[in-house]
């Protein structure tokens, strides 16, 4: 099965930017890139902050740019977003009980789950009881069926103090984890927010993020009263998934370095090659 991961979009309304970038335009040549090189991908996955302010007139922004996306996508919400706004341009996005935007997704390679890990007042992850409650039984009813997450905040500390602040709390996490060890076959957690390109593993779990499509955070271990941004380039994966791999290929869509043959002999030209197309500012 082939995924396409990408992340905080942080769309804002028409003509804005943010942060001197335009998030719009990124999106939008983000999407074409996909659609050019991976329409044969099964679904598409954003993992939160899909707008910065979480008002309408980006989710409009954002429904129209998506339109042009020919993969099937599935959302999940991000400390950025809001839900009720969220959920009023795309009326279609599934949620649990309680009104978190959470479901599951039967696939050939298992159970996909897309958790709700924001609340309200808060840049933190939060995943409370009644959350805890909906994944509980979505692992239990996933029976032997691999499982793989997406999520917005991380369930751990990434070594960035800046952005460990603005994680799910140790306790919550625990409680998270225990469900997970419980069901024993979860392969992978992918996540957003942290807007840099990082892999690893939790406790046995794999996991991978990676840069969003408009700013970053810039790789800063002492920084933790202020978030330090950059920009650096944006980027999509690429997961290959079957039965005994994941495999996570980073694209950084706007990269228009030259490219060539590494077998041809005709030195002169590339060397002299130059690409110019235009950096979306
Ligand atoms: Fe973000």
């Amino acid at each position: 099965m082939k995924l396409i991961h990408f992340t905080d979009t942080h769309l804002v309304g028409h003509g804005q930017k943010l942060y001197g970038l335009d998030p719009l335009a990124r999106l939008t040549a983000c999407i074409a890139d996909i659609n050019r090189h991976h329409a044969d991908a099964e679904l598409c996955v954003i993992t939160g902050d899909l707008t910065h302010w979480g008002e309408c007139a980006a989710y409009r922004n954002l429904r129209d740019c998506l339109a042009e996306l020919t993969v099937p996508l599935r959302l999940v919400i991000g400390n950025h977003d809001d839900r009720t706004e969220l959920r009023l341009m795309f009326p279609d996005t599934a949620v649990d009980e309680y009104g978190f935007i959470q479901s599951g997704m039967d696939t050939e390679i298992g159970r996909l789950l897309f958790l709700d890990t924001i609340e309200e007042e808060t840049h933190a992850g939060r995943y409370c009881l009644r959350r805890l409650e909906w994944l509980s039984d979505a692992l239990n009813t996933a029976a032997d069926q691999p499982v793989y997450l997406f999520m917005h905040h991380p369930p751990f500390p990434v070594g960035l103090p800046s952005l460990d602040a603005l994680g799910i709390p140790p306790d919550q996490a625990h409680a998270l984890n225990d469900l997970l060890e419980a069901h024993g076959d979860v392969r992978h957690i992918f996540f957003g927010h942290v807007h840099r390109p990082i892999s690893g593993q939790w406790r046995g779990i794999s996991f991978s993020t990676l840069r969003g499509t408009n700013h970053q955070i810039s790789l800063d271990f002492q920084a933790i009263d202020d978030v330090p941004g950059s920009h650096e380039p944006p980027a999509y994966t690429v997961v290959l998934v079957d039965a005994d791999r994941i495999v996570v290929h980073y694209h950084d869509f706007l990269d228009a370095s030259p490219q060539f043959s590494l077998g041809s002999t005709d030195w002169d030209s590339w060397n002299q090659e130059r690409d110019t197309r235009p950096i979306i500012a």
